[in-house]
């Protein structure tokens, strides 16, 4: 089955190597030439994926020579790029642009949960005028995040003691939002603040079905210690019973019910879902609460799931992309820890075009594997670009022994580079145990 596949970046190699480990032939289209994806594609063209209109006219396109594809990034989404698939016959394992508007338009997913009284919903307010927001944060009395409605990339939120402090400071990111047309130009939501720990629940489904992957736990923060600016995700681990340690099995089963509620909704709406739903939740002292739901898989997550799916991996897309999915497959019970190398100044002024120096030898010798993020291929050196360049993955049956295999596999990739080291240590684990329980008891 010749597969299409969008995006350039690590979520999109180990997708690409789980397609071409099943028998499926790889054309991919990314914005960088990604060195894992190059050795595996048939064929691939190097563009960004949201020029939809050059990918559309890309031969392997054009002249249906392509079966199925999957979309790794959410901009392609938005634009349509599966309808416009879909229209020419192409079947997809990704959401068309209305379905993928629970994703793309906040807004849209805080009303849909209204309308369905789908448990897990915040307080949320929304606002284009630039004169009615400062207003309303001037009357403000409860802590609260200011996020834009449409794509920013995951940079785009602000939380209230964490990115900004005082009223004055959300006035002027406000501003910002709108002169700058951050997210689009789609408005801006103010939200209630929750105290807890997230987590990512990524499921497929064909628009009616559920089946969900095991939990994973991302790490947003630039440096150690969850601080420092919010960044596309430094890393995520999961856990053997395929919860996290402070995730009870109640916690999960209700979030799933939230997510199967949401697909259900959709369907109600006409907005038929096909392909990976991903919600991001907080577990608070009321349970589990949506902060936000996303049209594909979580990168970093999608490596922690698909490092232990076991199955047949072209079969399952296919089944999705014809509205028809069953669980002839499964996911190892095992510990998995994905940590992303990033250029110097990742977060804020990373550094491109910097060697990163990789000894993939000696890193499969400890049992590791590397997924190839925004890099390129020049020659045989490997160049940073303004993302995460590169991710290893480790799985044990203990995550204390993923996180020691990770930790020596780091040891052979070296450069103007920086890991978040804490992200998987025990250390960090119980500090995230020890916070859920303060917050529950409180
Ligand atoms: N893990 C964050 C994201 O994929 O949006």
């Amino acid at each position: 089955m010749n597969v299409l596949l969008v995006g350039g970046g690590a979520r999109e190699n180990i997708i690409g190597q789980r397609i071409v480990d099943d028998g499926g032939i790889l054309y991919t289209v990314m914005g960088n030439l990604n060195p894992g994806l190059k050795k595996i594609s048939r064929e691939y063209l190097i563009e960004k994926e949201t020029n939809i209109e050059r990918i559309m006219d890309w031969n392997p396109v054009k002249n249906r020579n392509i079966d199925m594809a999957v979309i790794g990034p959410e901009a392609p989404l938005e634009l349509g790029i599966v309808d416009k698939l879909n229209k020419i016959g192409i079947e997809t394992a990704s959401p068309n642009s209305v379905a993928a508007e629970i994703e793309t338009n906040k807004k849209f997913m805080r009303e849909l949960m209204e309308k369905y009284s789908i448990p897990g919903n915040l307080k949320y307010y929304y606002f284009t005028e630039f004169g009615a927001i400062k207003r309303f944060i001037k009357g403000i009395d409860f802590p609260f995040v200011i996020k834009p409605v449409g794509l920013t990339g995951g940079k785009g939120v602000w939380v209230q003691g964490d990115h900004f402090q005082t009223k004055d400071e959300a006035i002027e990111y406000c501003e910002k939002i709108i002169m700058e047309n951050i997210g689009g130009g789609k408005g801006i939501l103010i939200e209630e603040k929750i105290e807890g720990e997230e987590y990512s629940l990524q499921a497929f489904t064909d628009g009616k079905n559920v089946i969900p992957m095991p939990l994973v736990q991302d790490f947003k923060r630039a440096y150690e210690g969850d601080r420092g600016p919010n960044t596309g995700g430094m890393g995520s681990y999961s856990m053997s019973d395929h919860l996290l340690p402070f995730i009870s099995i109640d916690d999960y089963n209700f979030s799933l019910n939230i997510l199967q509620q949401i697909i259900d909704a959709l369907r109600r709406e006409g907005r038929y879902y096909r392909g990976v739903i991903y919600a991001q939740f907080m577990i608070t002292k009321t349970g589990p609460k949506i902060v936000e739901i996303n049209a594909r898989f979580g990168d970093p997550e999608a490596m922690n799931v698909l490092t232990t799916f076991r199955g047949n991996f072209v079969e399952l897309l296919n089944n999705i992309a014809k509205g028809s999915i069953h669980q002839n497959f499964y996911f190892e019970h095992l510990s998995t820890l994905v940590k992303y190398v990033v250029p110097e100044g990742y977060g804020n002024s990373p550094k491109d075009n910097q060697e990163i120096h990789i000894d993939l030898n000696k890193i499969y010798e400890t049992g590791a594997k590397v997924y190839f993020g925004s890099v390129n291929a020049v020659d045989d050196r490997i160049l940073t670009t303004h993302s995460r360049a590169l991710a290893v993955v480790t799985k044990a049956e203990k995550l204390e022994d993923a996180y020691r295999t990770s930790e020596e596999a780091l040891k052979y990739v070296s450069g103007n580079i920086y890991v978040r080291h804490d992200i998987g240590s025990p250390e960090l684990i119980e500090r995230k145990i020890e916070r859920m329980r303060k917050i529950r008891s409180i």
